[in-house]
């Protein structure tokens, strides 16, 4: 952890191999331990952590605010419809207002691109302190759900050392509404990162075949990749051909209110070709879990029976998961932010 050099958490992009591994190895450590009642952990203790969701959200948002409060953190929360945004204040004179206020940690969700980054920028130039969790930015970036699949997947590979190396050679299918997808393109980052072998499918109304170079530049922002050398992507129209040889399938909420045109021919049809069931992942040759970041199109992404089968799907698993991901990251700023991890009291006990 004496590693951890982010500020900031904005994209998995900047994520090195040993920075996944502080998180997973962070997040082991934090569900191990009791997180209730007297006995929740003291780190955060007199700190306050805003959550600034510009967009709906229920499962993020709310594990957000739990992971803070197993912390001891104070937390203040913002909707969009009951603030002063209604009477035109823009985003960043109301993230300021919460810095003014002693925020310390922003988690900011917004529908349009770049805003936490933008925030970020803002507050370093304005000599703040405070810093910025993306927790979903339009169709870029979802690092804390990109961390919390990564933590799933590797406790399902390798639930004895569930670390990074769990997802090497691994065949991960992403399947469905991928352009839309803040969540996929975060998962591309991870999934490579560690190793694995992206297979994305989709139509390609909702996959350009572009995304198969998604990886191959160095990020955004950056002169080389933090990762030396990442497992492939490539891209299968067809499901028929995607899940043989697969290890875990990750289906994507098909997007509708991001569509800005009319992508798709129709639900049934989507579902004919890319809704997962249990006949259809009998193609996979093994028993493999089925991931979704939710909110679930019930019937469209997958079958209700899929859905509602636990020994398959990882959807409650995955919101279990991010509970103790989300207390690794706001761990991880806070001790950056104070510039001094002694500041915080230990977690080994
Ligand atoms: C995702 C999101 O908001 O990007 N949901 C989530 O955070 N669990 C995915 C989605 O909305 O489909």
């Amino acid at each position: 952890m004496s590693g951890w050099h982010h500020r900031h958490i904005l994209d998995l992009a900047a994520f090195s191999r040993e920075d996944y591994a502080a998180v997973l190895e962070l997040a082991e450590r934090f569900r191990s331990l009791p997180v209730t009642g007297a006995r929740k952990l003291p780190a955060l203790q007199g700190r306050l952590v805003a959550t600034l969701f510009f967009e709906p959200s229920t499962r993020t948002r709310s594990s957000f605010e739990l992971a803070a409060k197993r912390l001891s953190a104070d937390v203040q929360s913002f909707s969009p419809s009951s603030s002063s945004l209604s009477k035109g204040e823009s985003v960043l004179d109301t993230a300021r207002t919460y810095v003014a206020m002693g925020a310390e940690v922003l988690v900011v969700r917004h529908r349009s691109t770049g805003v936490p980054q933008q925030l970020a920028e803002d507050l370093e130039s304005a000599g703040e302190r405070a810093v910025v969790l993306n927790g979903g930015d339009g169709l870029h970036s979802h690092p804390s759900q990109g961390l919390l699949d990564l933590h799933t997947l590797a406790r399902h590979f390798a639930p004895q050392y569930p670390m990074p190396e769990a997802l090497q050679g691994r065949r991960i299918v992403l399947v469905g509404d991928i352009l839309h997808s803040r969540v996929a393109r975060s998962n591309l980052w991870a999934l490579t990162a560690c190793g694995a072998d992206v297979v994305l499918c989709g139509p390609p109304s909702l996959l350009p075949d572009a995304f198969s170079e998604f990886v191959a530049e160095p990020p955004p922002g950056q002169s080389v990749d933090p990762v030396p050398k990442r497992g492939s992507v490539r891209v299968e129209r067809r499901l028929e051909r995607a899940l043989p040889g697969a290890d875990a399938v990750m289906t994507l909420r098909l997007q509708k209110e991001r569509m800005t045109q009319q992508l798709l021919t129709g639900l049934e049809r989507y579902h004919r070709d890319y809704g997962l069931s249990h006949e259809r992942l009998s193609l996979c040759g093994q028993p493999v879990p089925v991931l979704h970041p939710g909110p679930v199109n019930r019937g469209v992404e997958m079958t209700g029976a899929l859905l509602d089968d636990p020994s398959i799907c990882q959807v409650e698993e995955q919101v279990r998961n991010g509970v103790p991901i989300r207390m690794a990251l706001l761990y991880l700023m806070a001790a950056a932010e104070s510039a001094s991890e002694a500041a915080l009291v230990s977690i080994s006990s």
